[in-house]
């Protein structure tokens, strides 16, 4: 079948924040320790870090990691992980029935994200903990000197302030599963009051309150709109976050797919809500969005694993195995965060490594890229700059949700520094190929092809695992033509491709 897609230059979205492409590293089974940690690995430095690891998160092209949790941030006392390594607690965590050994901690973690080049994203507990334990921990980290904390953090090896701007104030706080739950005017109350004081401490930092844990939580919307009531003017963000599933009731590979519309809505839904908040206060800000934990996960969700007896430390938790299938949903929800650049600024794939992760590791072994590593490290790789809008024209599909969804689903980030535009599409028609033309208006006359890679895989369900690490992996894209403004190309089904030209 045929799709067309206009691109141009003057139909411009929004400038693409590239923490749109950030990842998420919890306390949590074996995403820190035996993931990212694990001092004796041959490969690991000097801090216990694996460099395979290390190696491979920058060829993701992560740009922030959320940090230290999830679920774990409720219950968590920054204290324990600092200082001398032999002094600190071993701690029952309570949201995922662990043992916390605290062999790292708020400086071993900075030392990681220095050597892979990550801007940190942290969170403080306002589960157990509140305002007075926030406003300390920015505090040791960021004050430069001259009190107290600030000279802690120096005793303990950190002369310079840490320098973390960007902060969570909680995780999913309207959750039942979480460690201390709220009601939202518990929450928005707590989260104004931390705010007003870790902006008295830094004001430089930015802060992002918790929206729902989900679109389909009962009290989405309630919680957005009474939350922002108390604190919309004390935040910069609100946060969402969104895990993929396919319902036993309907395991279509076309249902799920639609969820990349789904999960539109709730951006949309989530502004609505917070411009009418403005609206109500009389205010022209315009919050952003911070949908700080995001992937497919429904395999390792549920059951026994999650809680083992014995308070085991770094079990194997959540440790999805991913499909040629999740990769391609992933390609298309990132498509789709880019087409809401205007006023999401903020994503983290939910989680870095093991646990819910683009990598994978063995202990004392290799560390390999799940499938949906690639569409994620193409995107953060090329998409650079100036978000276009993208007018598809498309068959489509019917959808009991969301009525006809075009088989196309597109984006383009045009880099006016380096005159090179990257397009992003998936088709996702499961049987037949798409002769796709593009017109690239205003782009200019003579463009060159810098860059074509598809990933497409005839069995859906093949997996990267540790003995084909390389099952399913980005091949090039052969065939695309350029002719003046037109470039044509024919997409396989059932396929997520990048093209690049300048
Ligand atoms: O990412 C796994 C968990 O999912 C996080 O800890 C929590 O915030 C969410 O429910």
């Amino acid at each position: 079948f045929e799709a067309s897609l206009i691109v141009d230059r003057d139909f411009d979205l929004a400038p693409l924040d590239r923490r749109l492409f950030g990842v998420f590293v919890e306390h949590l089974g074996r995403c820190v320790y035996n993931g990212i940690h694990e001092p004796g690995h041959p490969t690991a430095d000097e801090h216990g870090f694996r460099n395979d690891v290390a190696e491979l998160t920058k060829e993701l092209g992560a740009t922030i990691v959320r940090y230290p949790g999830g679920n774990f941030m409720s219950g968590y006392n920054w204290e324990d992980g600092v200082g001398p390594k032999d002094q600190r607690p071993r701690r029952l965590d309570l949201a995922w029935f662990s043992t916390e050994t605290n062999q790292v901690g708020t400086h071993e973690f900075m030392a990681w994200c220095r050597k892979v080049g990550i801007a940190p994203m942290f969170g403080v507990n306002l589960g157990t903990r509140g305002p007075d334990e926030a406003r300390h921990y920015l505090e040791y980290c960021n004050h430069p000197g001259g009190t107290a904390l600030s000279d802690l953090r120096r005793a303990h090896g950190a002369e310079e302030p840490l320098g973390i701007k960007f902060w969570c104030l909680g995780n999913e706080m309207d959750g039942p599963w979480q460690i201390c739950q709220k009601t939202p005017d518990e929450y928005g109350r707590i989260a104004k009051e931390t705010a007003k004081l870790m902006r008295w401490v830094d004001p430089s930092i930015e802060l992002a309150a918790c929206g729902s844990s989900a679109y389909d939580m009962p009290t989405y919307g309630v919680w957005e709109d009474r939350v922002l009531e108390h604190c919309f003017e004390f935040v910069d963000y609100l946060s969402l976050h969104s895990y993929f599933v396919k319902p036993p009731a309907d395991t279509s590979t076309e249902s799920f797919f639609a969820q990349i519309e789904t999960n539109a809505r709730y951006i949309e839904d989530t502004v609505a809500i917070a411009d009418s908040v403005a609206t109500r206060k009389r205010s022209s800000k315009r919050l952003k969005l911070s949908f700080d934990e995001w992937n497919v996960w429904y395999r390792a969700r549920h059951g026994e694993h999650l809680k083992q007896a014995g308070w085991p430390e770094a079990p194997r938790l959540l440790e999805e195995v991913y499909t040629a299938e999740d990769a391609l949903l992933i390609g298309g929800m990132l498509t789709m965060f880019m087409n809401h650049a205007d006023r999401l600024k903020v994503a983290c794939m939910a989680q870095l490594c093991n646990v819910i992760a683009p990598i994978m590791t063995e202990p004392g072994g290799p560390a390999w890229r799940q499938t949906i590593f690639h569409p994620f490290a193409q995107a953060a790789r090329w998409a650079r700059g100036q978000v276009l809008r993208a007018v598809v024209r498309s068959p489509g599909y019917a959808n009991a949700r969301h009525g006809e969804l075009p088989y196309l689903c597109a984006s383009v980030v045009d880099d006016a520094a380096t005159g090179q535009t990257a397009v992003f599409l998936l088709n996702r028609s499961l049987n037949d190929e798409m002769d796709l033309s593009i017109t690239l208006r205003g782009l200019g006359m003579d463009r060159q092809l810098v860059q074509a890679e598809q990933l497409h895989s005839a069995d859906l369900h093949a997996t990267n695992t540790v003995d084909a690490p390389d099952r399913v992996a980005p091949q090039a894209l052969n065939g695309v033509a350029i002719a003046g403004e037109q470039l044509r190309v024919t997409l396989k089904p059932a396929s997520w491709n990048v093209i690049v030209t300048k």
